[in-house]
């Protein structure tokens, strides 16, 4: 079976596209899984890190490729878009001159943020509150149909969401079995954390009412909270310094135990350097420059990632 992880913070730049990029990276090469990426965010931070800008350009402008927006699109004419249609395989770079065979990228569109509020506005009358409450279940399914549709074919579904929680971020919670939230130990970024969980516990408790009252079989399944993941840390003898740790600390306070990821993420200009080059830090004897801050990120991803392999079963 898949397992679905969204990677969810309305903090701008902690890493979220990096984590997802990297989790998948990780996943396949360490553990031998089979990934695919969905791209949600209009930016298209992932997609352009993942196969490059110019492939990128190439493949949705030139040659008018599939991506998100085909499978949102294919939602509002009433239509089920086809997996083999919107997902790139072997198009992910692993190493100069290498693809990752076991990774696949759904790429996004700078149209996503229309789409999403196009979405927010469709309002399809149902013949009584209970088919219209359906509607709006199909609205939110909009990702997770397509998951659905590919399941036995990837170990994990990693999903980046924007810097928001509008109704794409919603479709790929509703689509997790689990969301993981990257944060930098920053003190105005983590005053927040607490605020994600909440309002995630929120959706769940919506979602679940909603699910029953529109009468579908089963029950809604909940997305579950699969921990913090630092970024960004700086260390000081071989631990985060004093002002990170504290701040690392507090959150863990303001959440149920064990919330935090044991491992973490240094600060440092090898993810930028590997980003430059859209490679992952794992391959940093090919990079041109950084090479011993990307060797050090690429241990402690490593590390992070074999953690994320036993915490999110
Ligand atoms: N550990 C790190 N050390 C140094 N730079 C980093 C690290 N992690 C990420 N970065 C850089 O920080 C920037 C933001 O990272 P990223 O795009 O992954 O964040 P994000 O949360 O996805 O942002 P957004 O909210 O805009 O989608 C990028 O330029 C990235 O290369
Ligand atoms: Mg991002």
């Amino acid at each position: 079976m898949t397992i679905v992880v969204s990677m969810i913070n309305w903090k701008g730049g902690v890493g979220k596209t990096s984590l997802t990029l990297h989790l998948a990276a990780g996943l396949a090469t360490r553990h031998s899984k089979r990934v695919l990426l969905i791209d949600l965010d209009a930016q298209c931070n992932l997609s352009f890190l993942a196969v490059g800008l110019s492939a990128y350009v190439d493949h949705t402008y030139k040659k008018n490729g599939s991506t998100l927006k085909t499978v949102f699109d294919a939602y509002f004419d009433r239509k089920q878009a086809q997996p083999k249609d919107v997902i790139l395989e072997k198009q992910v770079r692993a190493r100069a001159g290498k693809i990752f065979t076991k990774v696949g990228i759904v790429l996004s569109h700078q149209e996503l943020t229309l789409l999403d509020m196009k979405l927010a506005r469709e309002k399809r009358s149902g013949k009584d509150h209970r088919e219209e409450t359906r509607f709006e279940i199909e609205k939110l399914s909009v990702i997770k149909n397509i998951i659905d549709a590919v399941a036995s074919e990837y170990d994990y579904v990693l999903l980046d969401c924007p810097p928001n929680v509008n109704l794409v971020t919603q479709n790929a919670f509703f689509a997790s079995d689990y969301y993981v939230v990257p944060a930098i130990p920053d003190f105005l970024s983590t005053v927040g954390i607490s605020q994600i969980t909440t309002y995630m516990d929120q959706f769940n408790q919506d979602y679940r009412s909603m699910w029953s009252y529109a009468g579908l079989p089963g029950a809604y399944v909940e997305t579950k909270f699969g921990g913090i993941i630092f970024n960004m840390v700086d260390e000081y003898k071989g631990g985060p310094k004093d002002g990170h740790r504290q701040i690392m600390t507090s959150t863990a306070s303001q959440l149920e135990s064990g919330a935090l990821f044991d491992n973490y993420i240094t600060d440092g200009d090898g993810m930028s350097a590997a980003a430059q080059v859209n490679l992952p830090v794992f391959a940093f004897s090919d990079l041109p420059r950084a090479q011993q801050n990307a060797e050090k990120q690429a241990t402690y991803m490593g590390r992070v990632v074999d953690e994320f392999y036993e915490r999110i079963v």
